[in-house]
C-alpha cells in the first residue's frame, strides 16, 4: 500500500485499509479467514497502522520484511 506523499497523514491509508478489510470480510474468494501482509521492519508508521487494525507479527521474516497476519 502506498499513499502519495502529499496526501500522507490525512487518513487515506487508514480508510483504504478499512475498505480492503471490509471487502475481504465478505469472503469474495471463499472461506479463508487468514489475511497476511509484509511490512519493512524499519517502517514503524505502517506497522502501527496494521497493528491498530488487529494484525500481529508472526515471527516470519524475509530480509527486512516481517509478516503480519489478521484472522477475519
Ligand atoms: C504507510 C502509509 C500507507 C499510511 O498512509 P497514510 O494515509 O499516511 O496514513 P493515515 O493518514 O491513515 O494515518 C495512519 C496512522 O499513521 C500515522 N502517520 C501517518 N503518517 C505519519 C508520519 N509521517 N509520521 C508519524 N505518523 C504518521 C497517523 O498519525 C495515523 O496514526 P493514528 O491513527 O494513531 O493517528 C503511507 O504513509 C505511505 O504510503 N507510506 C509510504 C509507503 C509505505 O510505507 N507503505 C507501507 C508498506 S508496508
Amino acid at each position: 500500500m502506498m499513499i502519495d506523499e502529499s496526501m500522507q497523514g490525512k487518513g487515506c491509508g487508514s480508510d483504504a485499509l478499512d475498505l480492503v478489510l471490509d471487502y475481504i470480510r465478505t469472503k469474495p474468494f471463499g472461506d479463508s479467514g487468514r489475511v497476511a501482509l509484509t511490512c519493512n521492519k524499519n517502517n514503524p508508521i505502517a506497522r502501527r497502522l496494521y497493528e491498530s487494525r488487529g494484525f500481529s507479527v508472526t515471527g516470519v521474516e524475509d530480509d527486512d520484511e516481517i509478516e503480519l497476519v489478521l484472522t477475519v
